[in-house]
């Protein structure tokens, strides 16, 4: 049986993963592939139990290390026991967010530097990663006002203070996504979300199609 693929979608928040997950699934499955959509942090019975400690309020307030580990300890059980054995089944795993979110998030988002996330990557899972990662790349003004989570304009200085902080911190991330695209050239394709669903799905598509044929013919990836 011929190898599946390992697919991860990628962005900040906002930029419609989700939405784009579901539509990317239910086109592929209509066109006859064994699809798995799954998400991070999470996915398997074991990675969901740590999920609801980083992503609950009462969670616990995690040093920035143990959080990574958390992060990794919860990619480790998913990659091994979900992702892998899936994409050794032939099918396509359509991943929300992965070790790119580790980068995105802590190394670039909160500058905890890239170095300790790469490490990490390679002890938990053996420098695995995806064959394809989309991202979908929106500006933190939209992305935040779509995700609801844009602060209303208050006008009070320690409230604009901390608008700005987090403005900051998603343009941090945005960057470190578009850094991340350059790095890994050979597996990252950026998409703009900033248009229509039906449009990003169609380029998102064009790039899975690509990928998919690419493999069939035994040739690199462009
Ligand atoms: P989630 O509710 O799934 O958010 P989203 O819909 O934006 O994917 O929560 C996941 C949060 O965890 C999100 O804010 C991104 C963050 N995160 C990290 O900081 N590092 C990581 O490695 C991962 C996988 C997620």
């Amino acid at each position: 049986m011929n190898r599946g693929f390992f697919i991860t979608l990628e962005g900040g928040e906002g930029s419609g993963k989700s939405t784009q997950i579901k539509r990317l699934s239910e086109f592929l499955q209509a066109e006859g592939y064994e699809v798995v959509a799954t998400r991070e942090p999470g996915g398997t019975f074991e990675a969901e139990k740590i999920r609801t400690l980083l992503v609950n309020k009462d969670g616990g307030n995690w040093t920035p290390m143990a959080e990574m580990l958390l992060f990794f300890a919860a990619r480790a059980m998913h990659t091994e026991t979900l992702i892998k054995p899936a994409v050794e089944a032939g099918k396509i795993v359509l991943c929300d967010r992965y070790t790119d979110s580790t980068r995105a998030y802590q190394g670039y988002g909160h500058e905890r530097g890239l170095n300790v996330v790469n490490s990490l990557a390679e002890i938990a899972l053996g420098g695995y990663e995806p064959d394809l990662t989309l991202i979908l790349d929106i500006s933190p003004g939209t992305g935040l006002a779509r995700s609801g989570k844009a602060l209303a304009d208050e006008g009070k200085e320690e409230e604009c203070r901390f608008e700005n902080m987090e403005l900051a911190f998603h343009e941090r991330l945005r960057q470190g996504y578009l850094d991340i695209a350059r790095t890994y050239p050979e597996r990252c394709r950026v998409v703009s979300a900033e248009q229509s669903i039906e449009n990003v799905t169609d380029r998102l598509l064009a790039c899975i199609a690509h990928e998919i044929e690419g493999k069939d013919r035994h040739e690199p990836v462009r």
